[in-house]
């Protein structure tokens, strides 16, 4: 069996209802499926076919603690840098956030956490990186994976590198924690299509519905 063929379901119940799944259960997700998100990933397109990515899969449990604790710190100093500085500064009905401030205090129990690498700094590196990171979520999300992007915050970069052992050469682009969802995945909510596209000049509406 091809890693092609372990992905069988649909591309488009894939992409329609692969949310951010930050609610995460514990259990582990088996080495092969977990290969075959990577393999995934690594089938992106990027800049010349540079292929500047590296995948650093945070299993161990010591390990993802220390994480978790630099990640919560991370989150915390982003939203400090917005001028929030505590839960009641955040709405019950901001519920991204609120999910978000969860995922903050779970993230070391995630089975997996990935830290998404460029093997470069710079716009270039970074931009070539992206495409895989939704090749990664959509396999995951056909095989029953759920995870998030996630960014960290410059406070916590020194840190993360020496627990992770990142060489200086590369940029650390995105922290993905990946498990299977407490809750469901999809459904979306996304403008209509219509409402961000425009046809020959910005504007222009098309006369789709
Ligand atoms: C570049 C980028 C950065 C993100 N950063 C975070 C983050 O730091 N924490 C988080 O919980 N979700 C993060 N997300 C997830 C978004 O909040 C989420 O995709 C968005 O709210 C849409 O929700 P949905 O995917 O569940 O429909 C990020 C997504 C992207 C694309």
């Amino acid at each position: 069996m091809t890693d092609a063929d372990r992905l069988p379901m649909p591309l488009g119940e894939a992409m329609y209802s692969m949310r951010a799944i930050r609610r995460l259960k514990p259990d582990p997700i088996p080495d092969a499926d977990l290969r075959t998100i990577i393999e995934a990933a690594t089938q992106a397109p990027s800049g010349g076919n540079g292929q500047p990515w590296h995948y650093l899969l945070i299993r161990d449990p010591d390990q993802r603690a220390k994480l978790g604790a630099l990640y919560h710190e991370a989150w915390w100093a982003k939203r400090r840098d917005a001028g929030i500085h505590g839960p009641d500064d955040i709405p019950e009905s901001d519920r991204v956030t609120r999910s978000a401030m969860r995922l903050a205090d779970e993230i070391g129990a995630a089975p997996v956490i990935v830290l998404l690498l460029a093997t470069a700094h710079g716009a270039g590196a970074m931009g070539s990186v992206i495409p895989s990171v939704q090749n990664l979520l959509l396999a995951a999300r056909a095989l029953g994976v759920g995870g998030t992007i996630t960014t960290l915050h410059a406070d916590v970069d020194a840190r993360v590198r020496a627990l992770c052992e990142i060489p200086e050469s590369m940029q650390i682009v995105y922290c993905l924690p990946l498990g299977y969802p407490r809750g469901r995945f999809g459904p979306l909510n996304r403008h209509p299509a219509a409402s961000v596209t425009s046809l020959d000049r910005v504007g222009a509406a098309t006369d789709w519905d």
